[in-house]
């Protein structure tokens, strides 16, 4: 892989053979690109993968440009979003005037004012999926931390999806298919210039798993076809936006847009709830801390509720440096319609531009000590002096995460939940748990962890 840093528009990238740079890069991709990012340290740089040469762009100027002042020049198309669309379809994760329909129906369900009406059903839910730790706690078993994480987050985001218009059975059928379908992809987003036609591995478990997600989809679909009803969840809201509007969406519409918000919203927080646990083992002073809070707040024996979140300040720095270290949603590509400048770097129409949070958020001369997890950093009196794309976990701009309100509110709810019950003991590892490349950042090998019941609790 060859790296050209450059500030002259002129200035060409110096090339090297396809399989000396995609060995390289295939080993340890997620290192290598975060050692060019350090060595151009906020200038635009550019990745030379033979088949495809993207721009690297991790300056929060730049990317506030990429993402928001010149948004309608930098788009959601090109080869690596190829892939995707032929998941999601023309749902809120694509691009124009088809994103722009789902978009509009989408973001008033996933407002804080309805996440709040949502937000008991969501307490609930999550306090009954934490109760059942209880059960390895007693016994003194450690457990998994990424598999039970997803668990909690299913239970959780099946709510948000459904309400309560799906069946316990459906559940159950629909949730292994859709998690599926999140891990198969992942060599199609690595490599997205493999055509179709040349399979991969994964495909065969994509196909099997769409097909199940299907058969479930496309039964409730039917069953809510002249009459979706009530409810502050997103398959209604889906529902009533087809019975109003008309021809122009149908049901794969609503299988799209249902699929697309599965895997946008269960992987990402998944993983994010699990890198919490590593990190706070390393910050003895922080889980203590953490832990005094919660407890202050939430009496033994009580279930957390979502008005306790307003007086857990902590909990929520907690969870906003957990999203500056372990930005899911690491990297999204752009394509630039129109020819323009980053940072003194041409870049023409046609050419892809990556963006990255993970990267600008590990940037040592945007945060200081950046590879260390302080949550202190976003203390209420410090929160508001960092520029607003030097943190970014949720992108900016027009498609700047809808679920993002979705997101904090489960997060805190399953920290303080856990915490209230638990002192966590993360067990030793074989070597550093290191984030591993794919559509998100999930660890390299498991993490266990023991739950030692808090006394009276
Ligand atoms: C840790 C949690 C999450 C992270 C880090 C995350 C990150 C992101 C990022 C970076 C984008 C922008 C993509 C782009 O600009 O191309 C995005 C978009 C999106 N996210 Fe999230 N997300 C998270 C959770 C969720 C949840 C819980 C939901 C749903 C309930 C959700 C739904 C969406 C949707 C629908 C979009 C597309 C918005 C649009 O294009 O208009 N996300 N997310």
């Amino acid at each position: 892989m060859s790296v050209d840093v450059g500030v002259a528009p002129a200035r060409k990238a110096k090339n090297f053979p396809l399989y000396q740079t995609l060995t390289r890069f295939v080993r340890d991709p997620l290192r290598e690109i975060q050692r060019i990012s350090n060595a151009a340290d906020g200038q635009v740089a550019r990745l030379d993968l033979g088949a495809s040469r993207p721009f690297i762009v991790t300056h929060p100027d730049h990317v506030q440009q990429v993402l928001r002042t010149e948004s309608e020049i930098f788009v959601r198309d090109g080869t690596f979003w190829r892939p995707l669309h032929g998941l999601f379809g023309d749902s809120i994760m694509s691009e124009y005037a088809e994103w722009e329909v789902s978009k509009r129906i989408l973001q008033p369900v996933l407002s804080t004012k309805t996440i709040r009406s949502l937000s008991e059903h969501m307490a609930s839910t999550i306090d009954q999926a934490v109760g059942e730790l209880a059960g390895p706690a007693r016994e003194g078993r450690p457990i998994e931390v990424l598999p039970e994480m997803g668990r909690i987050v299913n239970d959780t985001v099946t709510r948000v999806l459904f309400g309560d218009k799906i069946r316990q059975a459906e559940a159950d059928r629909l949730i292994p298919a859709m998690e599926q379908l999140a891990t198969s992809i992942a060599f199609r987003f690595l490599l997205p210039f493999v055509p179709k036609s040349i399979p991969l591995p994964g495909d065969r478990a994509f196909a099997e798993g769409l097909r199940a997600m299907d058969e479930t989809l496309f039964e409730l679909v039917d069953r809510f076809r002249y009459d979706a009803g009530e409810g502050y969840d997103i398959f209604t809201a889906l529902c009533k936006a087809r019975m109003t509007e008309g021809s122009g969406l149908d049901d794969t519409w609503i299988r799209d847009n249902l699929l697309a918000m599965w895997a946008t919203s269960t992987e990402t927080t998944t993983v994010a709830l699990t890198w919490i646990w590593p990190l706070l083992a390393g910050r003895p002073d922080v889980a203590g801390r953490l832990a005094d809070e919660v407890r202050a707040v939430v009496a033994p024996g009580e279930a957390v509720r979502p008005e306790h979140l307003s007086e857990l300040p902590y909990v929520r720095q907690v969870v906003q440096e957990l999203l500056r270290l372990y930005p899911v949603g690491w990297i999204f590509p752009r394509i630039t319609l129109k020819e323009t400048e980053i940072g003194g770097v041409r870049v023409k129409a046609g050419q892809t531009v990556l963006i990255s949070p993970f990267l600008t958020q590990r940037l040592e001369s945007v945060w200081e000590g950046a590879a260390e997890f302080r949550p202190e950093r976003f203390a209420p009196d410090k929160a508001r002096t960092y520029h607003r794309y030097a943190y970014f976990p949720f992108g900016g701009g027009p498609h700047q995460c809808i679920g993002r309100h979705v997101f904090n509110m489960e997060a805190e709810l399953i920290l303080t939940s856990v915490i209230s019950r638990f002192t966590p003991q993360v067990q030793p590892t074989e070597g550093p748990v290191e984030p591993r490349i794919g559509a998100t950042l999930r660890p390299n090998q498991p993490i266990h962890m023991l739950l030692h019941p808090v006394e009276g609790r």
